[in-house]
């Protein structure tokens, strides 16, 4: 499991950087940008940010052709600072502000993604201030279950995403009228880690046939937005991307449109392992407990999702094996990296790699109980380089005032 990270080097990662430490590989990013590539050769893939943001991991998909899939102004903001051209970006999210759309237009964006009526009324407005067109798409909630964590489910009706097919039409017919928008796009994202492609079927068939609907009342669209979400269990390989493509065939083969996806967890997840080392080890009635020095803080995913990340002595004890629950230093019960890890009885000191931890693990991370943020190193072959820095105390406080 631990194949494409050269055992030495992650060693001396741990003893020059320290742990906890977020390691990515370079060259496991890279192919599975590759075959994605594959897959879907006509497709603009747009790089879902929020999966992992850092700069090192960013630039690198960015200078591999990848567009970028924003929620924020800050991932905005990153994505260009990464490399990304504006051109090859496209800005999602429920909740955008006018300052937000307002950067969006001024960087000159490839599609802004609105996921409400009142949302479309702020673009134009800031469009109309700013005296542009804006290139508008309408987020649909086609009302299809994903079949996965309800966390992470978006497409069903009742969740806070988009709009159903009904109001996008009107929606689309309002910003047809205006001066200030543009029609070019319609977008689903149906949530994350789905494993079966028979909803990104359902998805594409409705959106298929959406899209002829629009072309018939005059309204001909650019571009397709299947979103994200393919899933890659932890420590698994991902399903091939091959799949999802015949998934969203009907969606890729609508004329005059371009069909864009937003994969984030399965270009990073493998590509990443958080580096910790054993604490302590005690026994609390009959549960075996080994405490490492990364917490909830550091990667919340299992406390959140109940994922489930496997979790690997470096260099495995001639020991008897055992069952570990493995915790952090975090002032909570639910503070855990895993619960009923198998592995032999490490030792205080022993570094563990917990894998599939490149997506939504460091960007979800937190100061919480005050614990500076773990450090970023990036693995290309046998070199590595640090690319972000451990916080410091005094990152800590740095902001007050
Ligand atoms: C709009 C949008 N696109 C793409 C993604 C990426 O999903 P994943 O990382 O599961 O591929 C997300 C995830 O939340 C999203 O909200």
């Amino acid at each position: 499991m631990l194949d494409k990270f050269p055992l030495k080097t992650l060693e001396e990662i741990a003893a020059r950087v320290g742990t906890p430490v977020y390691v990515y590989s370079a060259d496991v990013l890279l192919r599975q940008v590759r075959a994605y590539r594959r897959a879907f050769p006509e497709a603009l893939i747009c790089y879902a940010m929020k999966a992992n943001p850092s700069g090192g991991v960013c630039r690198l998909l960015a200078r591999s052709g990848l567009g970028a899939d924003v929620v924020s102004g800050g991932e905005l903001f990153r994505a260009l600072r990464a490399g990304f051209p504006p051109g090859r970006i496209v800005f999602s999210g429920v909740g955008k502000t006018r300052e937000e759309l307002d950067f969006a237009l001024a960087k000159k964006v490839l599609l802004i993604n609105v996921e409400s009526a009142q949302e479309l009324e702020a673009l134009e407005a800031v469009a109309r201030r700013r005296g542009v067109m804006a290139r508008v798409s309408v987020r649909i909630n086609p009302d299809i279950d994903p079949r996965t964590h309800k966390f992470i489910s978006t497409g069903k009706s009742g969740s806070k995403f988009g709009v159903s097919f009904s109001e996008a039409e009107v929606l689309f017919r309002r910003a047809a009228a205006s001066s200030y928008l543009f029609p070019s796009g319609a977008h689903i994202h149906l949530g994350s880690q789905i494993h079966s492609a028979g909803p990104y079927a359902q998805a594409a068939r409705a959106m298929a046939a959406f899209v002829r609907r629009l072309a018939s009342a005059g309204i001909k669209l650019s571009y397709v937005d299947m979103g994200g979400g393919w899933g890659a269990r932890e420590g698994a390989e991902m399903a091939p991307p091959a799949a999802l493509a015949r998934a969203l065939a009907p969606a890729a083969s609508l004329p005059g449109t371009r069909l864009i996806i937003e994969p984030g967890r399965s270009i990073a997840a493998p590509a990443g392992l958080l580096l910790t080392r054993v604490l302590y080890m005690k026994k609390s009635g009959r549960k075996d407990f080994l405490v490492a020095d990364a917490a909830m803080n550091d990667l919340v995913r299992p406390a959140f999702y109940g994922s489930r990340h496997p979790i690997v002595p470096l260099r495995p004890r001639a020991a008897p094996a055992g069952s570990f629950a493995v915790v952090g230093p975090v002032c909570e019960t639910g503070d855990f990296i895993g619960t009923d890890v198998a592995m032999r009885r490490p030792e205080p000191g022993d570094l563990l790699a917990v894998m599939s931890a490149g997506a939504y693990g460091m960007s979800m991370s937190s100061n919480y109980n005050s614990r500076p943020r773990a450090a970023e190193v990036l693995v290309t072959g046998r070199a590595w380089k640090v690319v972000r820095r451990r916080e410091s105390r005094l990152d800590l406080v740095r902001q007050e005032c």
